[in-house]
């Protein structure tokens, strides 16, 4: 009996120094201590000891029990502590490593351009103003001299949301909005920046676009105002020696009125698909303030003048840049946009 409870001491030990895992000594625990382990199977047969040898075999049983308990809580220590470091190990932070890169955002090229146009004209003393993109067909059309049913509504083909509310053509709407709001106070110098929308869709055209709307209202104010201020605008945006064109055309809410275009910059005037082999490009349109329309809008057109303009911000950056075609803008594809 003794020396079959040494041997069960040794096995154990062994047993218990060669587990690595939680399962390998639960596992062993089972062997030894479990209802038919073979400590367990030993303490049952107590009974079958001689009385003599029973108090010492006894304790001798209980003492290993003991042992046997304390080794497999040691171990069981050893195991989770050794599981935590392996864990610390793999996945421990070198503070000396050089930071993740990371994708920094940046301004869109309609936005550079946007912005260098307003900084332009605050510079010549506009205040920038804004108007809504869903607007009344009264602003977009009415007030500015377009009645329903006029043939210069399919100037620019709209989307309808009912039948008087559309999103706006065009920034124009803006000159009335805030004429409206000066209350017949002069002068009137704002540029009006925003988004647009027709029912367009080619190289130069695109659905949705953005325009810069000009208005200036004053005494004495003429078309030499506006050519100044239009040739200054477009030297400062693309260098000194850009020339501009004013092609007599009609808008129903500006008397005379014009289309500027600037000599293509893309073919150097040679003639390309942007500019449709003529050389120049539109960029704006623009004239002098419709009397009606000051009427309208609280002016006495015997007492002040006015000029405005509408210009075309992707035209612009697309001369600007050097770009083809008006699409790119809007496919977000960053080869493109990194490049601005
Ligand atoms: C107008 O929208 C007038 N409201 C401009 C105006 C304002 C005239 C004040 C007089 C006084 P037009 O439809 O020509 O005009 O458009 C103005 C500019 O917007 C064009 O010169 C062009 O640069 C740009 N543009 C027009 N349609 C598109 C389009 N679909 N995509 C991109 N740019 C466009
Ligand atoms: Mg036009």
């Amino acid at each position: 009996m003794l020396d079959e409870i040494a041997r069960v001491q040794e096995d154990l030990e062994a047993e218990i120094a060669g587990a690595h895992t939680q399962e390998s000594l639960e596992q062993i625990r089972i062997k030894f201590l479990g209802k038919k382990g073979r400590l367990t199977t030993l303490m049952r047969s107590l009974g079958g000891v001689p009385a003599e040898e029973r108090p010492q075999v006894g304790q001798k049983l209980n003492k290993l029990k003991k042992r046997a308990e304390q080794l497999l809580a040691e171990k069981q220590e050893a195991i989770k502590s050794s599981a935590i470091a392996a864990r610390w190990d793999a996945e421990r932070i070198d503070v000396t490593l050089p930071g993740f890169p990371f994708a920094m955002g940046r301004r869109h090229p309609l936005q550079v351009v946007l912005l260098e146009i307003e900084e332009i004209f605050s510079s010549m003393g506009f205040k920038i103003a804004e108007g809504p993109d869903i607007e009344y067909d009264y602003y977009n059309f009415e007030a500015l001299n377009i009645p329903r049913e006029h043939p210069a509504r399919d100037m620019q083909d709209s989307y309808y949301i009912s039948s008087d509310i559309l999103l706006r053509t065009h920034t124009s709407p803006v000159q009335i909005r805030t004429m409206e709001a000066m209350q017949g106070e002069l002068p009137v110098r704002i540029i009006a920046p925003g988004k647009v929308y027709r029912r367009d869709d080619d190289v130069t055209h695109s659905p949705m676009f953005h325009q810069v709307e000009g208005l200036a209202v004053d005494k004495h104010i003429s078309m030499a105002d506006l050519k100044g201020t239009l040739l200054l605008f477009v030297r400062e945006m693309f260098g000194g020696d850009r020339e501009i064109r004013l092609r007599p055309s009609f808008f129903p809410f500006t008397e005379p009125s014009a289309e500027v275009d600037i000599s293509c910059i893309i073919c150097d005037g040679r003639g390309c698909r942007v500019c449709s082999e003529t050389g120049w490009l539109e960029i704006l349109g623009s004239g002098m303030v419709h009397p009606r329309v000051l009427e309208m809008s609280g002016y006495d057109p015997k007492e002040v003048t006015g000029y405005a303009f509408g210009m075309g911000v992707e035209r612009i950056a697309m001369l600007k840049y050097g770009i083809d075609d008006i699409r790119l803008f809007y496919h977000n594809d960053l080869r493109m946009l990194e490049q601005y």
